[in-house]
């Protein structure tokens, strides 16, 4: 290694070296040792990776993913590898086939979600098989052909049990189906959830993680895990689990990509002569989304908030949720203008103490930021990808290439880190991450 670090070329061949080790076969584990299943957003971004080393394998990824769904159509959170133990909680923890009527038989799945880029994904792969032979483009058509309703009954579940009220934002029980788990924008929501009787338990990203300020805090865990029984009380049912839980957040974040999500399958759809019904109820939902998303925003600063439902109140926590808007659109030019000086600026990627202009979880002035802890604050190059995706997306291209180039510094340590410390560039959590891999193999294919 140099003192700049890995070339290019190198970097992509150990990003492919390490997709390769975390493959257990039909899925690709989030990381090695501190997530050793499949995550339903994780495998997405690991499609999106593998698509242009292998279209087929990449299939295979999300077939797996999408064999796991819930009879309602929801993509569970996780989906286990088969004998493989070491993360808690488990499938005894969730205990879902014996509680949920919907849950699969064949594979063992947790009992919440979490964010809907899947879309994205089958639109890489279909994409990089275009520009394959016959064989290839057959794999990625016959996929399309075969989980089409599945993904349009994915995305009916979300606009239907997660918005009953149809006011056009994702409603999410549990802090970790933001994908976000420890996100300050949780805090207050979290604050009016008082654990009951939680079945003892240890820890185990504690033995993997052994610094605790990288990780969720032990209060904070004795939330998750209560949430966790909240649900069970409910058999996860989707209606009942509207009135019950004692967590309930709108997520802006997630809507803007439900959005997104909706407008890319509907696309999809249209080229490959889906049904004219499924991609008419695809716009509907992105639209309705995105103006979801635009009624939480500031007049001004364009800036989006999450809400909370059980109190009734506003999220104004300064995180990436803000920048919602960017993803889906809608804004007035002139605001989305003065939103995109937010994200440039001190409060974000431009804070002149930052080793590389990237977009931080957590806003580095707010109170709650960390600089260490997770989503409190670090730098995730996989958000980081989907902010690139989604700019170049909109047509900003410039944008788009600019976060690529900073990314790309960032991870030429080679760590492929879970996520980085804004001020040092110092790799944290996890190494060897998937989705981190995932991400560089994409910007340098
Ligand atoms: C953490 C992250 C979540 C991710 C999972 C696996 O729980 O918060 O977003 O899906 O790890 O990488």
């Amino acid at each position: 290694m140099s003192a700049t670090g890995f070339t290019p070329t190198q970097l992509a061949a150990r990003a492919a070296y390490l997709l390769r080790g975390n493959d257990l076969g039909t899925m690709t584990s989030a990381a090695p040792r501190l997530y050793p299943h499949m995550w339903s957003w994780d495998a997405a971004f690991v499609s999106v990776g593998l698509a242009p080393l292998s279209v087929e394998r990449a299939v295979v990824e999300l077939d797996t993913l999408l064999s796991a769904q819930w009879g309602n159509g929801m993509i569970p959170h996780i989906v286990f590898a088969n004998g493989v133990d070491g993360y808690f909680p488990g499938p005894a923890r969730w205990a879902v086939r014996d509680l949920a009527a919907d849950a699969p038989s064949g594979l063992h799945t947790s009992g919440i979600t979490q964010p809907p880029v899947h879309a994205i994904a089958v639109q890489r792969i279909l994409d990089h098989a275009r520009r394959r032979g016959r064989t290839t483009r057959g794999v990625a058509g016959e996929f399309l052909d075969r989980r089409w309703p599945d993904l349009v009954r994915w995305h009916r579940w979300l606009a239907h049990a997660r918005d009953q009220q149809e006011h056009g934002r994702i409603t999410l029980y549990h802090g970790w189906e933001s994908g976000m788990d420890n996100s300050p924008r949780w805090d207050a929501a979290y604050a009016n959830v008082i654990p009951g009787d939680v079945p003892p338990y240890v820890r185990e990203d504690q033995m993997v993680i052994t610094d605790a300020s990288q990780r969720p805090s032990n209060v904070e865990y004795d939330r998750y895990m209560w949430l966790v029984e909240e649900m069970k009380m409910s058999k996860y049912d989707d209606i009942a689990l509207n009135s019950t839980m004692s967590f309930a957040v709108e997520d802006v974040f997630v809507s803007a990509v439900f959005s997104v999500a909706c407008d890319v399958l509907a696309t999809i759809g249209e080229e490959h002569s889906k049904p004219h019904a499924d991609v008419r109820d695809l716009r509907s939902w992105a639209d309705r989304f995105r103006a979801g998303v635009i009624a939480t925003t500031n007049e001004r600063s364009g800036a989006a908030r999450d809400f909370d439902v059980r109190s009734g109140r506003w999220i104004t926590t300064e995180t990436l949720a803000m920048f919602a808007p960017l993803l889906s659109g809608g804004l007035p030019r002139d605001t989305e203008r003065n939103l995109l000086r937010l994200f440039d600026g001190p409060r974000f990627c431009g804070h002149p103490d930052f080793k590389f202009a990237l977009p931080p979880s957590t806003s580095p002035v707010a109170r709650d930021f960390r600089s260490r802890e997770y989503w409190r604050g670090p730098v995730w190059p996989v958000i980081t990808w989907l902010f690139s995706w989604a700019f170049g997306r909109r047509g900003w291209t410039e944008r788009s290439l600019m976060l690529r180039e900073e990314a790309l510094r960032q991870a030429s340590d080679g760590s492929f880190a879970e996520y980085y410390e804004p001020f040092t560039g110092e790799p944290l959590g996890s190494m060897q991450q998937s989705w981190t891999a995932a991400s560089v193999l994409d910007w340098l294919g």
